[in-house]
């Protein structure tokens, strides 16, 4: 198991990954909170189906169970609202604490309604999907969508620990944890060299869902974005390299109303566009775009595009992350290294979307999103 310190100017906490977490929890959140209050746990009916019984084998009294059904249709102030109001019922007081036990989905929301909840309790999260494990968990962004968009309605709080179980990660369906996977990769290219070459060297043991070897990659990307959410809780500078990929990812997630393709398949693509514009602008050789893309898609299959060029840049025009209309770009500087430029024009853009649709001709897999 691997400890890893988060300092915010907010708060500090650790982030436990490895094997048999899941089986420890109780001894170890009381030993944060002195006694067990309520406790309450969101998690979705699937998830409560497989590992309930592991989930509950260390608490002398079970927690209240919370459900959120799946999916990002219900990660919305209606559920914040249900919840709460199931708290409240079930005598929730200022001192209770809420474990989430899911995806990004049920971190996302669990966190928020924590964060409003009686004006904020303590919370936990215990990650189940390999992107909640290294990325939303972390960080200690939560909140909900509106119908206008995606997290429109949040806050920052972070969590009092993160407990990220390997071992729950055996159920995760594949496509799930390849996506997931894209988040370390963007970690590794941005500003981790040393993972991004285990990730090159130990491919075979990742995918196949070797504890040791996806211990390794969890906290190498968990450390990474600790390291810069220290730096920058808030997203004022430094924390915006976390967003490298994501310009092109969220157009495509956009572009395609959110339905034909999950976050980290998205954010594989257009890591790849802006890889295009990195060799454009010389901050990258040939060779290190190579090696980088053929790690992207070592961690795929990524799904075909069938989405006009001109449809993704129009989406990129509404990426709330481009302040005041700056063609903001995140870029990788050789490997383990990456800067933001505020300068990208329409043109480069334009050539880096069309690069990426040329090569998901050749290395796109499967059904396709349009
Ligand atoms: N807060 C942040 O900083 C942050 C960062 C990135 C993404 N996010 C958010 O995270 C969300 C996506 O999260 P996600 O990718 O984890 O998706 P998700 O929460 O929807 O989970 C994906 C699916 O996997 C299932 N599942 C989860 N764990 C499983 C397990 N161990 N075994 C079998 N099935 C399992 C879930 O029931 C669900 O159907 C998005 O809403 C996104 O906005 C937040
Ligand atoms: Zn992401």
């Amino acid at each position: 198991m691997q400890t890893i310190r988060v300092e915010t100017p907010s708060a500090r906490y650790d982030v436990f990954a490895g094997s048999g977490l899941l089986a420890e929890l109780a001894p170890r959140i009381e030993r944060l909170v002195k006694r067990l209050p309520r406790v309450f746990v969101v998690t979705s009916p699937e998830i409560w189906a497989l590992w309930s019984e592991k989930f509950l084998d260390s608490f002398d009294e079970p927690p209240v169970t919370l459900f959120l059904p799946a999916g990002e249709q219900n990660k919305t102030v209606k559920s914040v609202e249900r919840l709460t109001r199931e708290m409240a019922r079930a005598g929730g007081d200022r001192g209770a604490i809420l474990i989430c036990f899911g995806g990004g989905i049920v971190g996302d929301v669990g966190g928020f309604a924590a964060a409003v909840f009686m004006r904020g309790i303590s919370y936990f999260q215990v990650p189940t999907t390999f992107l909640a494990q290294v990325d939303s968990s972390v960080g200690g962004k939560v909140g909900v969508n509106l119908p206008e968009g995606k997290n429109l309605v949040g806050n920052f709080l972070q969590p009092r620990a993160v407990f990220a179980d390997t071992g729950v990660l055996g159920t995760l369906p594949d496509r799930e944890l390849h996506a997931g996977l894209m988040e370390s990769v963007k970690a590794g290219i941005i500003r981790d060299r040393a993972l991004f070459r285990f990730m090159e060297e130990h491919a075979d043991e990742v995918l196949g869902r070797d504890e040791r070897a996806l211990e390794r990659v969890i906290a190498a990307s968990i450390r990474m974005k600790a390291d810069v959410v220290r730096r920058d809780e808030r997203e004022s500078g430094l924390r915006m390299i976390l967003n490298f990929g994501h310009t092109v990812g969220h157009a495509l997630e956009a572009a395609t109303r959110y339905k034909a393709m999950l976050h980290g398949e998205a954010v594989g693509w257009g890591m790849i566009a802006a890889l295009a514009l990195a060799r454009r602008r010389g901050t990258i050789t040939g060779s290190q775009m190579e090696r980088m893309e053929k790690l992207i898609y070592r961690y795929g299959p990524l799904p075909q595009l069938k989405v006009h060029a001109a449809k993704i840049l129009a989406a990129t025009g509404h990426d709330k992350k481009n302040v005041g209309g700056v063609r903001r770009f995140v870029l990788p500087v050789g490997i383990g290294d990456a800067g933001v430029v505020e300068d990208v024009t329409p043109a480069e853009l334009e050539a880096a979307v069309k690069y990426m649709l040329v090569r998901a001709r050749t290395e796109g897999r499967g059904r396709g999103a349009s």
